[in-house]
């Protein structure tokens, strides 16, 4: 048995909370695209975790965590984390696999993407971790892949091109400083060491795992409307975030995915550039970021904020073949007198990401339940306007939700 979780939004739809949920019943969890722009967020009893680059279900001491083919890997941030991680479970090193096939981050993809971020115009809000300028090295065919840090000779040698490219690139059009090519060598080198028994051929791994029927929870990061293709383009990542994207990012076949779950919150959010078209900028919206804490969890910037779209929902549904809704956050819902939602647009057929910034939605209002709703874990203590919201989504995406998410805490899920 094999689930794919995905976001349905633009991201930070609480993937991380619901992944980590899940994962209990599962024996593996890869992650098959983006690297550390994700911030996937758990909250354990005592403590908060945030990952970025590994997989979030591996606090689940059941479950190996696969970094897929499809991902960048930044090796500083992954080790942070994973130090981090090591207060929590001191052994779980032993449950991390990485593809020789991902592409690694280099200080250069950092450099750039803030230079393009903070002094040109070519700003798209990105998190400034490297992704995009790693993700165009990979497509421009001269990209250094994990598998590249264990033959030091040829590493050397593509690194030093990378860098007299990248290089010329700082000087010559963004009048920066150059970088030191040996400094970066022996930092690679180190983590080559220290990285060298997690690295497996992923493709190999999950094709055994699948063999020996092992359940597999697959982690999509950002969402489907970031991806690349089917994205609100140029406002997304350089990633596949769809669901399809596993195949790409981790080399298992169509067929491995038996269940897609989708995970929207109760609202919309956003962060970084582009169209958003219930973005609400009134009290409304700023009720929502401070009840909701919409800060990003990797950048810590504010998150923009508005009424869920049920359009949205109908259109990445359709690109990820959702079949069961994960509904978060619905407690943040409970201040609200009135709750609007976005049910059609005035001037279009359906969401259309080529003119997101030109729909204009209409929005049907249903009488908000004001009640602390955190605490219940059954859907019939649910106050009623609670149930009819819920009820109001289901018919206006043609999904049934199967869990509502009530609070950030691993066991706020209300299975419907
Ligand atoms: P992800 O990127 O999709 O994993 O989502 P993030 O972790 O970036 O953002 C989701 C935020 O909402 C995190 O701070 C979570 O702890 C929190 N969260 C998740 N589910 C719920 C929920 O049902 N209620 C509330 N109040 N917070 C939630
Ligand atoms: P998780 O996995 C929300 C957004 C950035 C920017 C655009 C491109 O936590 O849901 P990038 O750094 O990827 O080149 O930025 O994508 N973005 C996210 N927004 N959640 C994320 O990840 C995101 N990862 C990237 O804000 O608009
Ligand atoms: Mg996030």
């Amino acid at each position: 048995m094999s689930i794919a979780v995905v976001g349905l939004q633009w991201g930070d739809e609480g993937k991380g909370k619901v992944v980590d949920y899940l994962a209990k019943d599962f024996d593996v969890n890869a992650r098959y695209q983006g690297g550390s722009n994700a911030g996937h967020t758990v909250r354990l009893a005592d403590e908060q975790v945030i990952f970025h680059q590994i997989p979030c279900g591996v606090l689940n001491r059941n479950v190996i965590g696969v970094i897929g083919a499809g991902c960048v890997f930044d090796p500083q941030v992954f080790f942070d984390e994973l130090e981090n991680l090591k207060k929590i479970d001191p052994h779980i090193e032993k449950r991390i696999k990485i593809s020789r096939f991902c592409h690694l981050i280099f200080p250069y993809h950092i450099l750039i993407d803030k230079i393009r971020e903070e002094k040109t115009k070519q700003k798209i809000g990105t998190t400034k971790k490297g992704i995009g300028v790693a993700y165009e090295d990979k497509y421009a065919r001269v990209g250094m892949r994990m598998g590249d840090l264990f033959d030091r000779e040829l590493f050397e040698k593509k690194l030093r091109m990378n860098i007299s490219r990248k290089n010329l690139v700082l000087m010559e059009i963004y009048h920066a400083e150059p970088l030191a090519e040996s400094e970066i060598y022996n930092k690679y080198m180190n983590y080559a060491e220290r990285l060298k028994h997690m690295v497996v051929d992923d493709t190999r791994f999950l094709s055994e795992a699948m063999h020996d029927k092992k359940n597999i929870i697959f982690e999509g990061a950002q969402g489907a409307l970031l991806d690349i293709n089917f994205g609100t383009y140029p406002y997304v990542t350089s990633s596949h975030t769809i669901t399809s994207g596993a195949g790409i990012g981790l080399g298992v076949p169509p067929c491995a995915i038996d269940d897609v779950i989708g995970v929207t919150k109760a609202y919309t959010t956003r962060v970084g550039q582009g169209p958003f078209p219930t973005e609400d900028n009134s009290e409304v919206g700023q009720q929502l970021r401070a009840s909701g804490h919409e800060f990003g969890a990797t950048t810590g910037r504010p998150r923009r904020c508005g009424p869920f779209d049920a359009s949205i929902i109908r259109y990445t549904a359709r690109i990820n073949g959702v079949k069961k809704l994960f509904l978060t956050k619905l407690d943040v819902l409970s201040k609200l007198d009135t709750i609007k939602i976005a049910v059609r647009y005035s001037n279009a057929e359906e969401f259309d990401p080529f003119h997101a910034d030109k729909l204009r939605p209409v929005y049907e209002k249903i009488p908000g339940f004001c009640k602390d709703i955190s605490h219940m874990r059954n859907f019939d203590d649910l106050p009623a306007n609670a149930k009819k919201y819920v009820t109001f989504i289901e018919h206006h995406t043609g999904l049934e939700v199967s869990y509502i998410s009530v609070g950030a805490q691993r066991e706020a899920v209300i299975t419907k």
